[in-house]
C-alpha cells in the first residue's frame, strides 16, 4: 500500500528541527504534506498563507512534498483525504507525553488504518521551538542556523515592519 503522510504543526515559524523531520519523513514515505494549522490559542507572527509560502519555498529540493493548510479537527482533515500516516517531531519526554495523548485521541477519530508515527529530534535542534526563535529575534539576538535562511530573512523584514 503506498504510504501518503500528513506532518502537522502551526510552523510559526518552520524552524530547522522542522525540516530535519521533514526530510527524513521524505525519504521513508511515498508521499508527504505538510499539514499547517492555525493553533488559536498561540498569538502568530505569521499569516497561514505567508508560512505555506515560506515553507514551499524552504522545500522545493524535496520531490514527494506538498504544502497545505487548514483548521479544525485534524482527524477530519486525515479522513477527508485519505492519509494513512501522520508524522510528529518528539523532541523529549516533554513532548512525548503531549503526543501519546494526542497519537491515543486522534486514533479514535481517524478511519481505520492510520497510525501515528513518531520521529526522534535530531539532538542538534531538541532545544528549539518556534516561540524561543521568535522571542530571541524579537529581542535583537542571532537565529542564524535555528530556522532556514529564507525565513530567517521573512522575520527580518517582519521584524523591520516592512512586511
Ligand atoms: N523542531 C523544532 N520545534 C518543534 C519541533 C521540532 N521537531 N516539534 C515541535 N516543535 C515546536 C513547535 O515549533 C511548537 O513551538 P511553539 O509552541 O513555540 O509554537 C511546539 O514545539 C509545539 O509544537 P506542536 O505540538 O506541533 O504544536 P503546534 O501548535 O505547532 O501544533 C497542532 C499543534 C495544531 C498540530 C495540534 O494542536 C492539532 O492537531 N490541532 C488540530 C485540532 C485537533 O484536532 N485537536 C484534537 C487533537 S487530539
Amino acid at each position: 500500500m503506498a504510504t501518503k503522510a500528513l506532518i502537522t504543526g502551526s510552523f510559526d515559524p518552520m524552524t530547522m528541527g522542522h525540516l530535519n523531520i521533514i526530510e527524513r519523513a521524505s525519504g521513508l514515505f511515498d508521499e508527504l504534506t505538510v499539514g499547517i494549522i492555525m493553533n488559536p490559542s498561540k498569538k502568530s507572527m505569521f499569516t497561514l498563507e505567508e508560512r505555506e509560502d515560506m515553507i514551499k519555498e524552504t522545500l522545493s529540493h524535496l520531490g514527494n512534498i506538498s504544502v497545505d493548510s487548514f483548521s479544525g479537527l485534524l482527524a477530519n482533515y486525515v479522513n477527508a483525504n485519505g492519509y494513512n500516516v501522520i508524522v510528529r517531531g518528539l523532541r523529549s519526554s516533554v513532548d512525548f507525553d503531549y503526543e501519546l495523548q494526542m497519537a491515543q485521541m486522534n486514533d479514535r477519530l481517524f478511519n481505520d488504518g492510520v497510525e501515528t508515527v513518531l520521529l526522534m529530534s535530531d539532538p542538534e535542534y531538541s532545544y528549539i521551538s518556534s516561540s524561543v526563535v521568535k522571542e530571541v529575534h524579537s529581542l535583537g539576538g542571532p537565529i542564524q542556523g535555528l530556522v532556514p535562511e529564507n525565513i530567517y530573512l521573512r522575520m527580518k523584514e517582519k521584524l523591520a515592519g516592512n512586511k
